[in-house]
């Protein structure tokens, strides 16, 4: 029997990783970080985290917002969504991620795309509305 994705991506720890460098590549990429503007960077780490575990079979359980309200009123186009999906490919490439595993991943994330895009245009780097609600910060731990 095939191992789960989740053993072959390398776990827990090369997942936490993966999702470290991925957070930090879209906050440097001008053609989306201004949606990342209000957020808890520790919150969407640590829901990141989960996210892939629980999709890729690992013993983890995602309890963050579901992925419509999440991203509904942010504005996001079609062009951003693909420029989030460069940026996540690159860091697999780095972290040395096969060819199948990336792909099977991609697999679970790209079918969300419907729940996330609400612009059809190949613009990117378009304000978050002020509107929007983020999500509250992650309560800290030990206390
Ligand atoms: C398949 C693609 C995507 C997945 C799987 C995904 C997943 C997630 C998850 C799990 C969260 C955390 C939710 C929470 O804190 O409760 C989140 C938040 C967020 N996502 Fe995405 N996302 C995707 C695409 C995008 C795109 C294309 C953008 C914009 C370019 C985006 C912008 C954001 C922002 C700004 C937040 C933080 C919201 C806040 O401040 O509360 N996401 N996403």
């Amino acid at each position: 029997m095939e191992r789960s994705l989740f053993d072959r991506l390398g776990g827990k720890s090369a997942i936490t990783s993966v999702v470290d460098d991925f957070v930090a590549r879209a906050a440097g990429d001008e053609r989306i970080n201004s949606k990342f503007g209000r957020t808890d960077v520790p919150r969407l780490k640590s829901m990141l985290i989960d996210q892939v575990c629980e999709a890729s079979g690992g013993p983890c359980q995602y309890t963050g917002r579901d992925m419509k309200t999440t991203h509904t009123r942010m504005g996001v186009t079609t062009g951003e969504f693909n420029a989030l999906v460069e940026d996540l490919v690159a860091t697999l490439n780095k972290f040395g991620v096969g060819k199948k595993e990336q792909d099977q991943l991609l697999g679970v994330l790209a079918p969300m795309k419907d729940e996330i895009v609400e612009v059809d245009s190949r613009k990117t780097g378009t304000p978050l509305p002020p509107s929007y609600q983020p999500a509250p910060a992650l309560a800290k731990s030990g206390s």
